[in-house]
């Protein structure tokens, strides 16, 4: 567009090849902001005029305010959103005026700028939403700190729970998360305008100024850093690939869960697709395509790092790829939480199917296990081997229920392994066995964290003091922005008031 030593025009393939304006769709909104914080720095460092400033700055209101003006003054072939602003201010105001508006400034500088802008909102809005998605996990684990149900490793029955342990295990999960785009957040909330193409500028320009303007904590010191490095998205879209696993895995349990073969959980209609052809199918399509966006998040974070890998230092239009893939990631991920938090507000869980699968379950084998040494007559070794033959034995019998077993069955089943102990009789280990109902195992497993009522409640108590603390230090995030953004206006409206009033 603004072509110097290239002459004449681009070749129109060329010109869309190049073209990012679909993607910029997205900018364009951060670009007019950081347009009106940069021009409002030239001219409080005596760069601009104040009729430059307000000339432009009158252009700059009308592109935000009226959409359509941008499509009507901005040139045909400009490659980009930055282009397409610059030409259209300097179309509303002149060559002389509009032209000086780009004054120490780069489209290197100006892209990374934009991002760093969208990213940001983009990472409070969807760190407000995992809040929210942990405050409705946490609302059905209070709901169910007494609903027992088997734990699987292998997703073979390993110990009882309770269904709140299992919704807890998901908070603290995403809290990690959370933490992790917090994190995120301090190195996408810094200022890289000013560091121009790659080496800075010989106008007398303030840099913190223009940051302080954007709500930006700080700026990136070093212009070649400030330009080249895209690390902060790299890391944005390995915290979002972190948050979908957690969905991802949520959502292939639910699945299983809500099958006719478990039926521990029942979808909301809300939440669920029906088939086509067979009239009795309620399917978990919501559930499955989280699974499968999955993927797509995946995939962007190695297409990202792909397309980093092998760039040189300095600005390269290489990076230029990695805008839809990034916002790809975070549009997906963003309604991803949204449904699951539905998903998890309206489910149905069947606690007696839950209780009926942990009543008849071999998971309190090592409950069991556990009390036979107590007395410290025997070793874990040597109970684990006890236990393992009478399940066995009962597994033989058709699976029946350890509860069931009796007396005789008991002294037989011992007998495979040719066990005989003074203190350990027959009797004492069906005791053990009849005293080992699913609630008395949840009562006597007390270790810090486990599936103990004592234990859920004060887990309930920890998540629920960190999702406070962590929604304060999200407002006094927004509120930094907002009060960045409404002095910003007031700056812009006194200087367009003054040009009403001159
Ligand atoms: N459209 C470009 C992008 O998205 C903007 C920067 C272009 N800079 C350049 N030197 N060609 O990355």
């Amino acid at each position: 567009m603004y072509r110097s030593r290239p002459s004449g025009n681009l070749d129109n393939r060329a010109l869309s090849y190049l073209s990012s304006l679909t993607e910029d769709s997205h900018l364009l909104y951060y670009d007019l902001l950081g347009s009106q914080a940069h021009v409002i720095m030239l001219y409080e460092s005596n760069i601009l005029s104040k009729k430059e400033t307000i000339e432009i700055l009158k252009g700059i209101d009308l592109l935000i305010s009226d959409s359509n003006s941008l499509n009507e003054y901005a040139d045909t072939s400009a490659e980009d959103v930055h282009e397409m602003v610059e030409s259209a201010i300097i179309k509303m105001t002149t060559m002389d005026i509009g032209g000086k508006m780009h004054t120490a400034r780069s489209r290197n500088d100006q892209v990374v700028l934009d991002i760093r802008m969208k990213l940001r909102d983009d990472l409070n809005r969807i760190s407000s939403n995992l809040l929210d998605l942990i405050n409705s996990l946490l609302a059905k684990a209070v709901e169910h700190i007494d609903t027992i149900m088997p734990l699987y490793t292998h997703l073979q029955q390993a110990q009882l729970g309770v269904f709140s342990h299992y919704l807890l295990s998901y908070c603290f999960s995403l809290l990690r998360n959370f933490e992790r785009f917090s994190e995120n957040y301090k190195r996408i909330n810094v200022s890289p305008l000013g560091a121009c193409a790659i080496g800075g500028s010989s106008m007398n320009i303030d840099r913190n100024k223009v940051a302080s303007m954007l709500g930006f904590s700080d700026i990136v010191y070093n212009s070649m850093d400030a330009t080249s490095s895209r690390d902060f998205l790299v890391e944005f879209s390995s915290n979002s690939l972190n948050t979908m696993l957690d969905l991802c895995r949520i959502s292939e349990d639910f699945i299983i869960w809500s099958t006719s073969e478990f039926g521990f959980i029942s979808l909301d209609d809300q939440f669920s697709s029906s088939s086509s052809a067979m009239p009795q199918k309620k399917n978990p399509d919501p559930l499955e395509l989280i699974r499968g966006k999955t993927a797509t998040i995946e995939g962007n974070l190695i297409a990202i790092a792909s397309i980093m890998k092998g760039l040189p230092s300095g600005y390269s239009r290489d990076l230029q790829e990695i805008k839809p893939l990034l916002w790809k990631t975070s549009s997906t991920l963003d309604t991803s939480i949204e449904i699951m938090k539905g998903i998890v507000a309206t489910i149905c869980v069947d606690q007696n199917k839950m209780y009926l699968a942990s009543a008849k379950s071999y998971a309190v084998a090592l409950d069991i296990a556990e009390q036979l040494i107590k007395d410290g007559d025997i070793s874990f070794r040597l109970s684990h081997k006890v236990i393992g033959t009478i399940v066995d034995y009962a597994s033989r019998l058709g699976n029946i229920p350890l509860s069931s077993l009796t007396l005789s069955d008991v002294t037989a089943a011992l007998k495979k392994i040719d066990f005989s102990h003074q203190v350990l009789t027959s009797e004492k280990i069906l005791n053990l066995i009849k005293m080992n109902t699913p609630e008395n195992s949840l009562k006597f497993r007390k270790t810090k964290g486990s599936p103990n009522k004592n234990e859920q409640k004060a887990m309930i108590n920890i998540i629920e003091k960190m999702v406070v603390d962590y929604k304060k230090d999200l407002d006094v995030r927004f509120n930094k922005l907002h009060l960045a953004k409404d002095l910003l206006d007031k700056k812009i409206k006194r200087l367009l008031d003054e040009s009403h009033n001159t």
